[in-house]
């Protein structure tokens, strides 16, 4: 089998996907109309047209307008199933979904309106297409600790449909000690944790992640090989990072995908998982991401299959669940 044939079969599972990055423009347009909301551009073309970014924040400005047409739970069931039939065109099998609630709070939206949907799609998921999930609730890092903790107030209700939070929006300029107080509290109320550090903010946003936070996966963390010592202690703690290639190169953090550092960090040990992170914006959902750093970086099937088991392990399922996956993964090779 050759890797292309590999990556289409090989099941894997997805760390790194925000539900309002999923959001395709076709979506985007049907859902507006049906809530009578204008949007700013004249056609699905106009709106791709809009995707070029030469940063995060040029990134989130846009993501974030789109969101804004999200209104109804249906329109939240109706995003998270269109991105489920896309996890089973790429035989993802399991997907542990951010969401934004803020974004949509924000705007006068209940909580309970954003998670119902999510929640009912993932049921759905699994009753038709065989597809397990966890929600993820991430806290957006621009708006204030405060707001955060409102947010945590929030989900308590939800606990038992939320399996941890994280931490995401624009990084430089707001570290992960910002929510350190926030974090401890969404511990000891027994969610798991995670945080977006090193995408574009230095390595110290990635020690204040493990060592304020208390993280079970740093989120990006392509910058940890600029700093030794950190490389060491993620290799020692086998700390995975949710790498996302196709959003790295499309938010200019590598200039060209043969720089991108995914494989290095494979081959000095890290726990490198592959994830889409806002696969409607960034040109391709899991398997294209695959392709991409095959493609540029000449992987072999050893490191196709690492890499997916590599997704498993570093999943928050149980470790049955865990092992039955993974023994699916190496029946491949037999
Ligand atoms: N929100 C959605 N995508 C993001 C990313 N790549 N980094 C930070 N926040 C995000
Ligand atoms: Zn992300």
């Amino acid at each position: 089998m050759n890797q292309f044939d590999l990556i289409r079969v090989i099941p894997k599972a997805e760390l790194h996907v925000h539900i309002e990055g999923t959001f395709e423009p076709e979506l985007m347009f049907k859902i507006a109309q049906r809530n009578q909301i204008e949007i700013p551009y004249k056609s699905v073309d106009e709106i791709k047209q809009a995707y070029n970014f030469h940063n995060l924040q040029s990134f989130l400005d846009i993501y974030y307008a789109g969101a804004n047409v999200l209104i109804q739970e249906q329109d939240f069931y109706d995003l998270a199933w269109a991105y489920f039939e896309k996890c089973a065109e790429d035989n993802v099998v399991h997907s542990e979904i951010f969401f934004d609630p803020q974004t949509h709070t924000d705007r006068g939206v209940a909580f309970d309106t954003v998670i119902l949907g999510l929640k009912r799609a993932c049921d759905d998921a699994l009753e038709k297409l065989g597809i397990s999930s966890h929600l993820i609730m991430c806290f957006l890092r621009h708006l204030s600790e405060d707001s955060a903790f409102e947010t945590l107030k929030q989900a308590l209700p939800h606990k038992e449909h939320i399996i941890g939070v994280g931490l995401d929006s624009s990084e430089v300029g707001h570290p992960p000690a910002k929510f350190e107080r926030v974090f401890a509290q969404a511990k000891a109320e027994g969610f798991l944790t995670v945080a977006h550090a090193g995408e574009e903010g230095p390595p110290e946003y990635i020690w204040e992640a493990l060592d304020l936070l208390q993280v079970n996966r740093i989120d990006h963390g392509v910058r940890s090989e600029e700093d030794a010592q950190l490389m060491q202690r993620l290799i020692n703690e086998k700390m995975p990072l949710t790498v996302c290639p196709l959003s790295n190169l499309k938010l200019c953090v590598v200039e060209d995908m043969s720089q991108h550092n995914i494989r290095r960090l494979l081959q000095k040990g890290v726990h490198v998982t592959v994830n889409s992170d806002d696969p409607s914006y960034f040109g391709g959902y899991m398997n294209d991401n695959f392709i991409a750093i095959t493609q540029a970086l000449n992987l072999t099937n050893d490191e196709i299959k690492t890499l997916a088991i590599n997704s498993f392990e570093a999943s928050f399922i149980s470790t049955e669940q865990k092992k039955l996956y993974i023994d699916q993964v190496n029946n491949l090779f037999q």
